[in-house]
């Protein structure tokens, strides 16, 4: 079947995913919101699964912002609890599995015991490269690029010297390539402070079907998209046809 063996002239180095939707699929079925969570949690398996066996080198998913703190606290209190959960269930066989954990985002926002837990995933699966799984965990953009210009004044750098390049490498995401494709499932056409510096030039997916429902089929579709899209890079369609390179100009100043 198509579906199961798709082809793909090429495929993006680096997918994230704005995994939403999870509090309208439980409302839909009439369950508690983290009933969502759950679901959404356990789907997480298959979808990295899939990105690994497509040859997508790094996955990106957006689990709680900086600006989820501000929901009623048995949310927060349930989606902490799942965090943890999934960290003592799930490392051993990410870890069998070739995956290599990161995480993005302001750890130090956490309880002491599950940031010692974020630690030693991360230390246990540091060799791995099958697939990178970054999960972006009290995570904000903007939180993101402040931490990053306290961590460049405190290194000292000279202000003539800084880049493009200067930011990049001081951000969660150093030394990584930035998304090509940004997923956002339940329909929403916002970024709600996502990687808002790597995505500066990632393709945009928008789906109306919710994180728990989003499995194989869904992103091959959003593959297949992402197939179909001309990346300019603000040249023209010519530049491109006639073989410029499609690729953003790192700027040094
Ligand atoms: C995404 O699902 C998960 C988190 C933000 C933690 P939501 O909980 O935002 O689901 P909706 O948007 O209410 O349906
Ligand atoms: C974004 O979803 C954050 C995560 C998926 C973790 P939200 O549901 O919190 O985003 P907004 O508030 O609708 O923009
Ligand atoms: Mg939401």
């Amino acid at each position: 079947m198509a579906d199961n063996q798709p082809t793909f002239s090429r495929v993006p180095h680096h997918v994230a995913i704005i995994m939403d939707g999870n509090g309208r699929w439980a409302q839909q079925r009439g369950r508690i919101r983290l009933e969502g969570h759950r679901a959404g949690t356990e789907n997480i398996r298959g979808v990295l699964e899939a990105c690994a066996e497509f040859g997508i080198q790094t996955l990106t998913l957006y689990s709680f912002s900086t600006e989820n703190w501000s929901r009623p606290s048995d949310e927060v209190q349930g989606l902490l609890g799942i965090l943890e959960m999934m960290l003592k269930r799930e490392v051993n066989d990410l870890h069998k599995n070739g995956v290599r954990l990161w995480h993005i985002g302001r750890l130090e926002g956490l309880a002491p015991n599950l940031q010692e837990q974020v630690k030693a995933a991360i230390a246990l699966t540091r060799n791995n490269t099958r697939i990178t799984l970054n999960v972006a965990f009290n995570y904000g953009g903007r939180t993101e690029i402040v931490d990053a210009v306290r961590r460049i004044m405190a290194a000292g750098i000279p202000l003539e010297q800084i880049s493009e390049e200067t930011i990049s490498s001081h951000l969660y995401t150093a030394g990584q390539a930035d998304p090509d494709l940004v997923i956002r499932t339940a329909g929403e056409m916002r970024l709600s402070n996502f990687l808002i510096w790597q995505a500066a030039y990632a393709e945009f997916y928008s789906t109306p079907t919710y994180w728990p429902d989003f499995n194989r089929a869904e992103l091959i579709r959003a593959l297949e998209a992402f197939d179909q899209r001309v990346r300019k890079f603000g040249k023209t369609q010519e530049q491109i046809l006639a073989g410029a390179p499609a690729e953003p100009v790192n700027r040094k100043l």
